[in-house]
């Protein structure tokens, strides 16, 4: 049974092909991030305007990396929520269009659950294909209860799966996002966007304990909050360089030495990532999963995976990192479930966006 996913929440376009929830068949992933760089962040109406134009060369483009026609496809899974209104838009329009005039079962997928999905692609599962061949993936799928951290642009959120469809959201951020804490602070401090790769890159050169700066203290230890340590971060470059609160934070980065720039990304990655990894710590003990998975941009930093494997008993495994960030086949994937555990199908002459949909 073959799935064609279709992912436009943010900044790419993307569809991936996958079978029977397990094996990779095709992941085309275009991204319009270089049109925004200017912009220091997504522009919604930019990366709209961007899905049109390459939403039908990108699926065209997934059905051949598949080795696939139309005929071959049994069901179509679209992201509906969360995400960008006017990027979500164009996925679902297109996908209801398509439901239609090739007459395929349409489901509606969760961006968030589908990021975790992701890691049930496998390496057992994947046939000899020309172009997945080169994918790192795992050697096996998870197994549950299976306990899931989503660390992306957009989300952060501590979620527990008994099975599939049924689980819990034990925490999330009440403010900003994790990977959106790195693009800003990565702003303030001067470094390009996206902040996430930049900063740990510059942190490598830095003293993560040259300077402290706060971990947010909350009811539950699984919420999170970060917007008081991007704060916390403008606060420090500010008296650093010897001015006052009121110095505009976009002249900030200009002042800072190269010793204290290295040395507040240094700092703010070692807290942003602690936080991270004590949270899922302490779910871990309070739940004793089989698994732990993780899904969303972040994972691609390498001092989360290092504090992660330092702090928890149990090894992650971690999925290919074009599985990680956006993309099309962890949709698919998770649309294949839906197929697989008969979830309602959506109505594709009806089906809408959910901008703030959440788990
Ligand atoms: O999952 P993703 O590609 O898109 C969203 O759904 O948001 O995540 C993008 C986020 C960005 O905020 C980016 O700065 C962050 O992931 N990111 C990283 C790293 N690579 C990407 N954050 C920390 N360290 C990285 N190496
Ligand atoms: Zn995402």
């Amino acid at each position: 049974m073959k799935v064609l996913g279709i992912e436009t929440s943010c900044d790419e376009t993307a569809c991936g092909i996958v079978e029977d929830g397990t094996r990779l068949l095709s992941n085309v992933v275009f991204s319009s991030i270089d049109l925004h760089k200017a912009f220091g962040g997504v522009v919604p109406e930019i990366a709209a305007r961007s899905h049109i134009e390459v939403i039908i060369p990108v699926i065209e483009q997934s059905l051949e990396q598949a080795l696939c026609t139309w005929d071959d496809i049994d069901a179509i899974a679209v992201t509906y929520g969360a995400g960008l209104g006017g990027s979500l838009l164009i996925g679902v329009m297109t996908a209801r269009t398509l439901a239609i005039a090739k007459r395929k079962p349409l489901y509606a997928i969760n961006h968030v659950e589908a990021h975790i999905y992701a890691n049930f692609l496998t390496k057992t599962g994947n046939r000899k294909q020309l172009t997945t061949d080169s994918y790192q993936l795992r050697d096996s799928a998870p197994e549950f209860p299976m306990l899931g951290l989503i660390v992306s642009g957009g989300h952060t959120q501590l979620v527990l799966w008994q099975d599939h469809f049924d689980y819990t959201l034990l925490g999330q951020t009440r403010d900003d996002a994790v990977g959106e804490a790195f693009d800003k602070v990565a702003k303030i401090i001067g470094l390009p966007y996206p902040g996430g790769p930049s900063i740990s890159k510059t942190a490598e050169a830095g003293d993560p304990h040259a300077y402290t700066l706060p971990k947010a203290k909350l009811d539950s230890p699984y919420e999170f909050s970060f917007s008081g340590l991007k704060t916390a971060v403008l606060r420090l470059a500010q008296k650093e360089i010897g001015q006052s609160h009121d110095f505009p934070s976009h002249e900030v980065a200009e002042e800072l030495s190269e010793r204290q720039r290295v040395n507040i990304a240094a700092s703010f990655q070692h807290v942003a990532v602690a936080t991270l990894v004590n949270a899922t710590k302490i779910a871990f003990e309070q739940y004793q999963p089989k698994s732990i998975v993780i899904g969303g941009g972040v994972a691609a930093n390498s001092e989360l995976r290092r504090q992660l494997s330092s702090q928890l008993p149990l090894p992650i495994e971690y999925q290919d990192i074009r599985l990680m960030t956006d993309n099309g086949a962890m949709v698919a994937t998770l649309g294949c479930y839906h197929v697989l555990k008969n979830q309602p199908e959506a109505d594709p002459k009806t089906l809408g966006i959910e901008p703030n949909l959440s788990m």
